[in-house]
This record gives structure tokens, sequence and C-alpha cells, in this order.
């Protein structure tokens, strides 16, 4: 299997925009593979998308751990066994080295090749310099970062041209800091090719436009799980929700109405057993 570092660098040279797929389970992480996409994030956008939360800080590193252990099953069952997957440290997981290096070592066991922090503050640098030294591949994000959206004004950061500097500093320092990548969320496009053209190693773009070396977007996004209108960065491939409602309510309707289960979905007795017992009853 190729090293993540090799994936990233050999297509940043060759111009090859890497497509990765944010998701949390067996079945779909199959999908993914079997759609040949590039790799894999178990990201804490579970939180809001599967978990029912309204923010990522909810999420524990149990629930990544369960979930990345999911996806290595879901993709060793697949065409493509050897994608790579990323695993989301969560919240206040990786506040100090030793907490980034504890946890971060939760998530390889259960399979995954690289893990994921935001920010570029001390904290985050630090927990990535003692990552890098017990040869655990990290990748960076900056931008938008919903684990401290308290603390940020709106959803696209580095709209100003002080903001769009720090976002550029913030880049270079998790890159020396020895990220291999780099997730860029929510920014003007140009501060984002600005980025990919002065950092070494990859960005990974999400609504932070089409110069990026990877897109990523969450699974359920993309095939529109939800009603709900999404972000304008997102677009749905397809709209699965109507698909889903619909063969849903049906069950309903049909268990209702009796009209299933019918002939076709029962099991029979072997005519001679099925004899005796009528015998009986
Ligand atoms: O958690 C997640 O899904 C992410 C992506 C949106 C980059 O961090």
């Amino acid at each position: 299997m190729i090293s993540l570092f090799d994936l990233f660098q050999n297509a940043k040279r060759d111009a090859r925009t890497l497509a990765m797929i944010a998701l949390y389970d067996a079945p779909t992480a199959a999908l993914a593979c079997d759609a040949d996409a590039d790799l894999i994030l178990v990201g804490d956008s579970m939180g809001n998308v599967m978990l029912g939360f309204d923010d990522t800080t909810k999420v524990s590193i149990d629930d990544i751990a369960r979930h990345t252990g999911a996806v290595v099953r879901g993709v060793k069952s697949s065409t493509r066994s050897d994608v790579p997957i990323v695993a989301d440290l969560p919240f206040a997981t990786y506040d100090t080295p030793d907490d980034a290096l504890k946890n971060s070592a939760v998530l390889i066991k259960q399979g995954a090749h690289a893990v994921k922090l935001e920010g570029a503050n001390e904290s985050s640098l630090a927990a990535i310099r003692v990552l890098v030294q017990h040869h655990i591949p990290v990748i960076g994000h900056i931008g938008f970062t919903p684990q401290s959206a308290a603390h940020l004004s709106g959803i696209v950061q580095g709209k100003t041209l002080e903001g769009a500097k720090q976002l550029l500093d913030d880049a270079q320092n998790i890159e020396d800091a020895g990220a291999i990548a780099i997730v860029l969320e929510a920014m003007p496009s140009v501060v984002a090719a600005k980025i990919t053209q002065r950092l070494t190693i990859s960005t990974i773009g999400i609504g932070a436009g089409a110069h990026c070396d990877a897109q990523v977007l969450v699974w359920h996004d993309l095939v529109g799980f939800s009603p709900r209108a999404p972000f304008r960065f997102v677009k749905r491939f397809a709209q699965i929700h109507d698909v889903l409602l619909d063969a849903t309510r049906q069950f309903v309707n049909e268990t209702h109405d009796k009209s299933f289960p019918d002939a076709s979905h029962e099991y029979s007795m072997p005519d001679e057993e099925l004899r005796k017992w009528q015998q009986e009853n």
C-alpha cells in the first residue's frame, strides 16, 4: 500500500485532484471504495450528521474509534481494500501532546492510517509535532474549524486582508510542524489557491474553491440524505432523501393495509413436516 504522504505528494506533483469522502460506517465506506474515492475521512461531523448533536464538540474519542473500526471493516470488504483512512481527533482530545499521542494511538489501533486535528494555535502545533515524532501521519485543518465555531465569526474565514494573511501563516506553521496535508474549510478561493501554491504539502478543500490539491465532502451531503438546504459549497449529486422517504413510507403503508408481506416473502415447511404439524394443530 502506498503511504499517505506519497499519495498526496504524487498527486500534487502530477496535478491530480484527489477525492476524499467523510463517512462513518462500513457500507458507505465500501461504497466509496467501489466508487474509486482516493481516501476516506472518519470525520467528527458524525456528531451533526449521525449522532443528532448540534455541534461537533460532543463527539468523543470512543465515538470516533467505534466508527473508525466500522469504516476499516467496510474498506476491507470492498473491491479496493487499500484505500487510506484518516480519523478525526475530536474536541479536547489533543490539548496536550500526551493527550494527542494517547488518543491518536486509539485511532491508529482501530486501523486509521492518519489523524486530523483542527487549528494552528500552539497546542495544535505541539500536537502535530509530537505525533510526527512518533511516526503518526497528521493532517491539519484551518479556516472554518467546527470544534471552535463558538469563537469564530460566521462560516467563511479569511475574508479580510488580515484574516487571509493569518490563514497563510497558519497553513505554513502547520506544514512546518510536519503535517502531511491540510484541510482548508470555507475560505475565499483566492486565499486557498495561494496557500495551495505556497505549501509543499497538499491542501484538501471544502468550500475553498477549485484550486486545492484535493476535495472533501460529507457523503450524506453529496448524496442529498437530508431534506434541508446544504451549505453553498456542497454539490448534491443525488437526492436520496426522497427515495428513502418514499421506500420507508411504502413499507409503513403496506404493513398497515396488510399487502406486505405476501407469499413471496414467506418461508414454508417441507410437505411431510407440514402434514404432521397440521395433524397436531
Ligand atoms: O468532520 C468532517 O467531516 C470534516 C470535514 C468536513 C473536512 O472535518
